[in-house]
């Protein structure tokens, strides 16, 4: 972990301090859980199918709740995060729950030598909401999905649409003017605040947060470069966090446009999902003909 950039270093160490305050949110409902309840959404179930006996990696698995609600349907899980107390956490609400589930501590684009033995045998690898702005190389992070899966194995990713992360956050209710950029730079947006989103009342120590956006052409061509097939890419003109300030909760957890002259305003995409298989492996060149 040792030759972590800067940056990530930095996101680490915010991610780390986060866990105990999002363990103990309502937005995250531990105790709800605890009593049974699944964190999935329906749109995740319905895109990805039956999961029993399927062997799931969830790749930037936070504190492991969804992990654990794949885990409770009947999947195999992994699930891997570099902050330690997400992993600590993780396992420790799994044996609350009386779940089997392995927690594994790593840096995403390290996943593959930590878990080497694990290469090319999931089923699944599954990704959600917040996950990839963290990352600086989408290519490099389509091929650590790729790696892991089997042949014929799915990648499932639903998250924030990259054009909801270049919009000025600042401007006036439904005024969408661009802000921040579109495709993938070298160098991320950093930010700066002590507020935590599962939490107002929380102010954490570590300040600083850098993120890199990734167009959505960048996504696909890395999906399609690393081996896999697109299945579909979806956009929704919905989200499940307030993620501008004039977002409106239209039906509980989900979040829209405000109105426009009374008709629902579908200028923007919030979210996106997109599931690729694995090709499967080519055949070995075949021998020359003898002569
Ligand atoms: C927004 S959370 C994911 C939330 C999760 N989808 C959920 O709903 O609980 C992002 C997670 O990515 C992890 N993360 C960020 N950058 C990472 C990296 N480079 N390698 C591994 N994990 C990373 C953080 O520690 C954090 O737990």
């Amino acid at each position: 972990m040792s030759s972590l950039d800067p940056y990530r270093e930095a996101n680490r160490d915010r991610w780390d301090e986060t866990v105990p305050i999002h363990a103990a949110s309502d937005f995250y409902g531990v105790d709800r859980f605890l009593a049974g309840a699944s964190t999935l959404l329906q749109i995740d179930l319905d895109e990805l199918g039956d999961v029993t006996a399927k062997s799931l990696l969830h790749l930037q698995c936070h504190f492991g709740l969804d992990t654990l609600s794949w885990a409770r349907l009947g999947a195999n899980v992994v699930g891997l995060d570099f902050a330690p107390s997400a992993v600590k956490t993780a396992s420790e609400i799994a044996a609350q729950a009386g779940l089997t589930a392995e927690f594994v501590e790593s840096e995403l684009y390290a996943s593959p030598e930590v878990l080497s033995d694990r290469l090319g045998s999931f089923d699944i690898v599954y990704v959600n909401l917040g996950a990839l702005c963290w990352l600086p190389d989408i290519a490099g992070w389509a091929r650590v999905c790729a790696g892991f899966l089997r042949d014929g194995g799915a990648l499932y990713v639903r998250d924030v649409h990259p054009i909801t992360q270049t919009l000025d956050d600042e401007s006036s209710a439904g005024e969408l003017r661009l802000r921040y950029p579109y495709f993938e730079t070298a160098q991320p947006q950093h930010w700066v605040g002590g507020e935590d989103y599962a939490d107002d009342s929380a102010s954490l120590e570590h300040h600083d947060s850098y993120e890199w956006n990734h167009s959505l052409g960048e996504i696909v061509t890395a999906v399609i470069d690393a081996g896999m097939q697109i299945d579909f890419l979806h956009e929704q003109d919905w989200t499940v966090y307030r993620a501008l300030p004039w977002l409106i909760e239209t039906e509980r957890g989900i979040w829209r446009l405000p109105q426009r002259d009374g008709q629902p305003d579908r200028r923007l995409p919030l979210m996106f999902s997109l599931r690729a298989t694995r090709n499967a492996t080519p055949p070995p060149p075949s021998a020359p003909p003898s002569t």
